[in-house]
């Protein structure tokens, strides 16, 4: 079994800063002290300078395998997350076929068994004839149920309000719910498509995808979480009116309902469609800066629980097309942590709320045994920042197979200097150095 000394660390963990050792023996994190004894053969890494977090736990990407590997498949983009310093993932449904059955579900677990480079497991997803299927799953094995309760890249719109009520109602899972109203949208969308037929200009998308099309739908869904008593994460927050609908008065241990956003919605603002257009074009929209600032502050008020990425490729070709015909989502999965640290400086937002947001928080909300934390007897998960080192996003350094950042041109002031995976050195000196060795996520429920 190999041993591992990571030394003179600054250690960010649970709302601590402290200058610990960590040995790491095998895939777990053995000892954290200052006065580890070690024999002649522990590798050691001296981190001095160097931040230590855990991983990230991102509960949100989009990987299209299977189905849509043309934009991107689990090698390429786990690998990228790894780069990126997200150790575990939890990847969308709205593949192709969708993932709404048991079989399809571990077909994915199959894929990513074999060529996942960061931990995994995935979302199940809820449609409006699939409850008894719903029924049938084992929690230790599925991350939650995700519901498209707005339509997106795919075709997973959940519509019948009956099915939703009886999802509420009869599944223990987490529920994790994409909320945008889809009447509004198709109202707005027609308004906007009889002045400028197919061209309707990209800075248009937070109109057509409106405010009011957010709180409508995350509303209903919060309501009736309330009514029913279902466990309900509402994933990618994108407006200052939506923060009124979640409380910072529990834990996050007893909270049935958590809120989540995503660091594209906490980097960009509706500024930036002059110069970047499709690029930034998410689905819920890119708002203004006043909504930003609302969301950097509910992180720091624990109204926002979660922070994830949404990592979401398309290839460029798509990208260029027109309004009506450009898919939305872009990939972000290997800047997500470095544009946290950046942009949190500028809200007054602390390393450790970041860590809780991005490690801790994803693993108490859906259980996961023995990650999100640095702690002796959990997996060694652990990502080291260099804040002295900046990052330059140039097209070369991209990971993803579509082959393109909304990043692009952009230095961030710290780095990734190195990924500690299951307790082996992934990346690090800007290269992922293993073969794929992911472990599938499994659930303390
Ligand atoms: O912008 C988005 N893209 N939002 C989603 O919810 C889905 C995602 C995708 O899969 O492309």
């Amino acid at each position: 079994m190999g041993k591992l000394l990571i030394k003179n660390a600054t250690v960010i963990n649970e709302g601590n800063r402290l200058n610990e050792d960590i040995l790491i023996e095998g895939d777990l994190i053995t000892s954290i002290s200052k006065k580890i004894q070690i024999d002649s053969d522990t590798q050691v890494i001296d981190a001095h300078g160097l931040i230590l977090i855990p991983g990230m736990i991102d509960d949100q990407v989009h990987f299209r395998e299977p189905g849509l590997t043309h934009k991107g498949n689990i090698l390429s983009e786990s690998k990228a997350a790894i780069a990126g310093g997200v150790t575990s993932y939890i990847e969308m449904p709205n593949t192709i076929p969708n993932t709404t059955t048991i079989e399809e579900f571990n077909k994915k677990i199959s894929i990513a068994s074999i060529n996942s480079y960061s931990n995994f497991s995935f979302m199940f997803g809820g449609t409006n004839d699939n409850l008894d299927e719903i029924k049938k799953i084992d929690p230790t094995e599925v991350a939650g149920i995700k519901l498209f309760l707005g339509s997106s890249t795919g075709k997973m719109l959940i519509d019948n309000l009956n099915s939703i009520e009886k999802i509420f109602s009869s599944t223990l899972l987490p529920i994790s719910a994409h909320c945008e109203d889809e009447q509004t949208i198709r109202n707005n969308s027609k308004k906007y498509k009889e002045i400028y037929g197919e061209n309707v200009p990209m800075e248009l998308h937070p109109q057509i995808r409106s405010e009011e099309a957010c709180y409508k739908s995350s509303k209903y869904a919060v309501e009736l979480a309330k009514k029913t008593g279902a466990r309900l994460n509402v994933f990618h927050i994108s407006t200052r009116k939506e923060l009124d609908l979640f409380n910072n008065k529990l834990p996050v241990e007893e909270k049935k309902l958590t809120a989540e956003v995503c660091a594209h919605h906490l980097w960009f603002t509706d500024k930036d469609y002059k110069k970047l257009g499709s690029k930034i074009k998410w689905n819920p929209a890119i708002k203004s800066q006043s909504d930003k600032d609302a969301l950097w502050n509910a992180i720091k008020e624990d109204k926002i629980d979660i922070i994830a990425s949404d990592h979401a490729p398309h290839t460029e070709i798509e990208k260029q097309k027109s309004y009506f015909n450009c898919p939305s989502g872009g990939p972000m999965v290997q800047h997500t942590i470095l544009s946290l640290l950046e942009e949190s400086q500028k809200h007054g937002v602390s390393i450790e709320k970041i860590v809780e947001k991005i490690a801790h928080n994803p693993s108490k909300i859906f259980k996961i045994k023995k990650r999100g934390f640095i702690k002796e007897g959990y997996y060694a998960d652990i990502v080291l920042v260099d804040p002295n080192s900046p990052t330059f996003v140039s097209k070369k350094s991209l990971l993803y197979k579509c082959g393109w950042s909304p990043f692009e041109g952009v230095t961030f002031s710290s780095s990734i200097h190195s990924t500690i995976l299951n307790g082996r050195v992934v990346y690090s000196n800007g290269v992922v150095n293993e073969t794929p060795n992911g472990k599938k996520l499994l659930f303390d429920r």
